[in-house]
């Protein structure tokens, strides 16, 4: 063989140095070293096996059996991720960090899944290892769950309700496939929620047909499904038309749908079961933002009690991004009127993060019931 070649064609060893993610490559002949640039590295797929995540399979086993939920909040920055994973620790609840199409925007793709990286990390040292799942909300494409699976995403939705029933079917089916060629698992949804869904506006909300879900369920092998029960994103859930008053004014929301939710049960026993927007829009909050020069009009959520009550059925997972919005929205405020020399961020984000973790503690003690599930 010409030299030439030989020198080409020589035994390739890629030693990975975990530490600081650089590629060597050492040739038999040469011991010849090459750095490979970072652009590369980031174009290889990372399997969020080797970040120390898991799915959702045995987490979600142990809720439906258990009677509760695990809690799926998300992030977009550190604070947020800090506040989840303190909470989550000191109650000692598994954790889905989940994960917008919008949040991956803001906070860059690789970033993130370093932060879900450095997440494994900080839980030992908070001194307990809870079980962590890194989670794509509202995937709307199969190339976007594709991308989330590669980059070390141990759970995907593929939120194929906007579309036709077997458009959803044929969408949500390819990303099982490929999904769980990689050990990932799969939400898929049926029903429509009012509100904002990630990028997807749903003006009215349609209640998932119970008589659809073992075909749905069965044709796409989705291990997740989200309904539409009459909850909804964002922090104005529902019109004031759509409530009544209590004696103090306070708008009561009408009441989700549990028959449906029963229904749904029977038709498929325990398959695990997830509620979006689930958010309680707390008073005091909403409250503290308006007197703080904020402006929250007719803000109301979903009461804690209906969540705990969904929480003992098979749903088990509960989504909740608003209530976190607000408490970080109302501790800030907080800051800023009381101390308006203050512009450290430390200052205001550090008490918004406190605040956060509170409400997230309280939510896994006593709405989802996820504490000392760990
Ligand atoms: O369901 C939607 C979530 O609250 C995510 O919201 O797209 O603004 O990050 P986002
Ligand atoms: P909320 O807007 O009620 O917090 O719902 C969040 C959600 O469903 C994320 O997917
Ligand atoms: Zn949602």
């Amino acid at each position: 063989m010409p030299p030439k070649c030989r020198f080409i064609i020589i035994i390739v060893l890629v030693l990975r140095n975990r530490s600081n993610d650089v590629f060597l490559i050492r040739t038999k002949k040469t011991s010849y070293y090459a750095l490979l640039s970072t652009n590369y590295l980031n174009n290889m797929a990372v399997s969020y096996k080797e970040l120390g995540l898991v799915n959702s399979d045995e987490l979600f086993k142990k809720a439906v059996d258990g009677g509760y939920a695990i809690p799926a909040y998300n992030f977009n920055n550190m604070e947020q991720l800090q506040a989840i994973l303190q909470a989550c620790v000191e109650t000692k609840s598994p954790v889905i960090l989940q994960v917008s199409s919008g949040a991956r925007k803001y906070a860059n793709a690789t970033l993130l899944r370093n932060m879900a990286r450095g997440a494994v990390e900080y839980v030992k040292e908070l001194g307990y290892e809870i079980p962590i799942v890194l989670h794509l909300d509202h995937g709307d494409t199969f190339e976007l769950c594709k991308d989330c699976i590669d980059n070390g995403f141990s759970s995907v939705m593929i939120d194929g309700s906007h579309h036709s029933y077997e458009d959803n079917i044929a969408l949500t089916k390819k990303v099982v496939e490929y999904a769980h060629a990689h050990g990932v698992t799969v939400e898929g949804e049926l029903g429509v929620l009012a509100g904002i869904e990630d990028e997807v506006s749903a003006e009215h909300s349609s209640y998932t047909q119970p008589e659809e879900v073992e075909d749905f369920v069965s044709k796409t092998g989705v291990d997740s499904l989200a309904i539409s029960i009459g909850t909804s994103h964002g922090a104005n859930k529902f019109t004031p038309e759509q409530c009544t008053r209590n004696e103090d004014g306070v708008l009561i929301p009408p009441m989700l749908r549990f028959d449906i939710l029963e229904e749904i049960e029977k038709r498929i026993p325990g398959f695990p079961i997830v509620l979006h927007g689930s958010s309680s829009v707390p008073q005091k909050y909403v409250k503290m933002i308006n007197e703080l020069g904020g402006k929250m009009k007719d803000a109301v959520g979903i009461p804690e009690e209906w969540l705990r009550r969904a929480a003992k059925s098979a749903v088990c997972k509960i989504n909740i991004d608003s209530d976190g919005r607000l408490a970080m929205t109302a501790a800030i405020r907080k800051v800023f009127v009381e101390k308006p020399g203050e512009f450290d961020p430390r200052k205001y984000l550090g008490p918004a993060r406190d605040e956060l973790k509170e409400l997230y503690m309280h939510k896994n003690v006593n709405v989802l019931g996820s504490a000392g599930k760990a």
